[in-house]
C-alpha cells in the first residue's frame, strides 16, 4: 500500500504520515527533507542557491538513508529549500531516488508538496492536508516557543505565504491537490482528530471505497 500525503508548509501533514505509517507498519519518508538537505549543502558551502550546476550536484549526493531530521529543521533551510525546489533537474534527481524508496515491497508512505500527482500518481490512497495560514503559522509559532525559541506571530504569517505562493506558483510540479486526492482541513483538528480522520479515509480506500 502506497500512502501519498501532501499539502503546504504547517499543515501536519508530516506528523499525520509519521503517525499513519507507525499505524500500518510502513516506511515514511519526508520528502521534504530530500529538498532541505539539497539546500543545506549549498548553505553550507556558501553557494547561492540559484546555483544550478551545484544544487544538482547536490541533489546526486543525497542519501535517503542520511536525513538529519534535526539540522534540516532549520526554519532558514525550509525557506531555501522551497527556492531550490523550483530547479527541474534537481526535482527529477530527487523524484527518482523518491519513487525508489516508494517502490519498496512493503509500500510506503511518503509526504511532500507533488506525492500524489508526480512522484507516486498510482498511490492506493492520497490525501490533501491543509489548514488556515492563520492556524498553521499559529501552530509553528507555538513549535518554536515549546523549543524556548522566540519569533512573532506577524512575521511567521509572512513567511508562510510566500512559501504557500512559492511552492503553488512555480512551473515543474506546483503544491496542487491531486485530481483523486481526499482533502482534509485540519483547521478545526487537534492532532488526534486529524490522524482518526485520515485512518478512516486510509481504511475506507482499502476496503475499495474509493475504487467504486
Ligand atoms: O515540507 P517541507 O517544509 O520540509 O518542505 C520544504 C520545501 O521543499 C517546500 O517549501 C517545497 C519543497 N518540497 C517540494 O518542492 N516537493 C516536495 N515533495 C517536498 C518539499
Amino acid at each position: 500500500m502506497i500512502i501519498a500525503i501532501d499539502g503546504p508548509a504547517g499543515a501536519g501533514k508530516g506528523t499525520l504520515a509519521r503517525r499513519l505509517a507507525d499505524y500500518y507498519h510502513l516506511p515514511h519518508l519526508d520528502t521534504g527533507l530530500t529538498y532541505r538537505a539539497v539546500a543545506h549543502m549549498l548553505l553550507m558551502k556558501g553557494w547561492p542557491l540559484g546555483d544550478e550546476p551545484h544544487a544538482v550536484e547536490a541533489a546526486r549526493l543525497v542519501d535517503l538513508g542520511h536525513l538529519d531530521r534535526a539540522v534540516l529543521s532549520a526554519h532558514a533551510v525550509g525557506e531555501a529549500a522551497s527556492k531550490v525546489a523550483v530547479i527541474p533537474e534537481v526535482r527529477k534527481i530527487l523524484v527518482e531516488k523518491q519513487r525508489a524508496f516508494a517502490a519498496q515491497p512493503s509500500g510506503a508512505v511518503l509526504d511532500g508538496r507533488d506525492i500524489g500527482t508526480v512522484v507516486c500518481p498510482d498511490a492506493d490512497v492520497k490525501l490533501y492536508v491543509t489548514a488556515s495560514a492563520e492556524v498553521r503559522a499559529r501552530r509553528r509559532l507555538a513549535e518554536i516557543e515549546a523549543n524556548g525559541g522566540a519569533a512573532d506571530f506577524a512575521g511567521i504569517l509572512a513567511d508562510i505565504r510566500r512559501r504557500d505562493e512559492r511552492d503553488t506558483g512555480r512551473a515543474d510540479s506546483p503544491l496542487k491537490p491531486a485530481a483523486d486526492a481526499h482533502l482534509l482541513d485540519t483547521s478545526e483538528m487537534d492532532i488526534e482528530a486529524a490522524f482518526l480522520a485520515a485512518k478512516a479515509i486510509v481504511d475506507d480506500a482499502v476496503a475499495g471505497g474509493n475504487k467504486t
